[in-house]
């Protein structure tokens, strides 16, 4: 096992009150962070003051964009234990998001281990209410000097941890979707399914227009017949016709998100039908139209789930279930915000203890 030196903040900060927190814009008193090149793989891994860093104004990353991250949770349980969702899963997924953008792979076990060590170091972090959470963002970027293209032969790792409270500024409350009908996020073959830096650069344009029109974000249609649902870009989305739940399936271009995972299998547990497959926006609003779309929802780790109560694609505007929160939304925020905060019992083996 790779020992993981530690240097100490010589002050320790304090969390804010719960509304205060916002979402990512306070950081804890420490990182982690690890190197590597191509002749010594990953090394030095170290846990030290949280604080800005050097890299050479040619870093491959500024130009290239060589970069992949993570977003994971961890909570205050009401007994006041701390515990990570899904830590192994994420990491897991971290290092499929290294192998499509040409990143080495990465030990799962150091950087658990380092993970588990750095919460705990900065464990009064953590705050304890129904919805906040400590944001977990590790990232690795390509740090070669050299102004040209080709993979990256040094990196660094990164570990940051932010208290946060709710994503969108509107909390739990149902939020209303442009469905995108000119630009595209990502194509078959390309980078969708990583946590990437390019597949957010790519969703900015057509984010701030749909803000301008007072939309929360935007739905993205697959990039060739701009026809199938894919994702939102912050989450994944769920319909609901029928009583059935319908995601789009994984194609490569899509996140592989883990709330995403967790509300299949906790619908599947609860008896419902939950279903991955490719699902069209014109099936979508002809269910709206026969009045069998009952819900719609999006997954994310760090919106968890959001209500949709609006959808507009080419001017037609579509409201869900009155624009209120929808009985499957609620009763999977609740539960899946409970068992992440110890507060029912974990059948699913997703919690584990700092
Ligand atoms: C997450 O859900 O963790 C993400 O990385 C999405 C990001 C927009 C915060």
């Amino acid at each position: 096992m790779t020992d993981i030196a530690v240097t100490l903040a010589d002050k320790r900060g304090t969390l804010p009150t719960d509304d205060k927190l916002g979402f990512g814009k306070i950081f804890t008193d420490h990182m982690f962070v690890m190197d590597y090149t191509s002749d010594k793989g990953w090394y030095d891994a170290r846990i030290i003051p949280y604080g800005d860093f050097n890299i050479s104004p040619a870093a491959m990353v500024l130009h290239y964009g060589q970069a992949i991250f993570e977003g994971m949770k961890a909570f205050r349980t009401e007994d006041n234990r701390v515990v990570m969702y899904r830590p192994v899963d994420h990491l897991n997924r971290f290092n499929n998001s290294a192998d499509i953008l040409s990143i080495p792979q990465m030990n799962v076990d150091v950087v658990h281990t380092a993970l588990k060590k750095l919460i705990d170091l900065d464990k009064h972090w953590v705050p304890k209410s129904l919805g906040t959470s400590l944001y977990i963002r590790p990232f690795v970027i390509s740090i070669d000097p050299y102004v040209g293209v080709k993979v990256a032969s040094q990196y660094t790792l990164f570990i940051i941890l932010s208290p946060v409270g709710a994503y969108y500024a509107s909390g739990f409350k149902p939020v209303k979707i442009k469905v995108e009908d000119h630009y595209v996020r990502a194509v078959k073959g390309g980078l969708g399914e990583a946590k990437t830096a390019a597949n957010y650069a790519a969703s900015l344009k057509a984010g701030e227009v749909a803000k301008k029109d007072g939309y929360t974000q935007v739905l993205w249609l697959d990039a060739i017949e701009q026809k199938y649902i894919e994702e939102v870009g912050t989450m994944n989305i769920f319909f609901k016709i029928d009583d059935e739940i319908i995601t789009p399936e994984l194609n490569g271009s899509i996140l592989n998100g883990m709330t995403r995972r967790s509300v299949l299998a906790v619908a599947k547990d609860w008896g419902m039908k939950a279903t991955e497959r490719r699902i069209s926006i014109e099936e979508v609003y002809e269910a709206h139209a026969n009045g069998r779309l009952q819900e719609v929802f999006g997954s994310g780790t760090a919106a968890v789930i959001s209500p949709v109560g609006e959808l507009c694609w080419k001017g037609k505007k579509i409201i869900i279930n009155n624009g209120e929160i929808g009985e499957t939304s609620q009763k999977l925020f609740d539960y899946i915000t409970s068992l992440q905060q110890g507060r029912v019992a974990d059948k699913f083996g997703w919690v584990e203890e700092v």
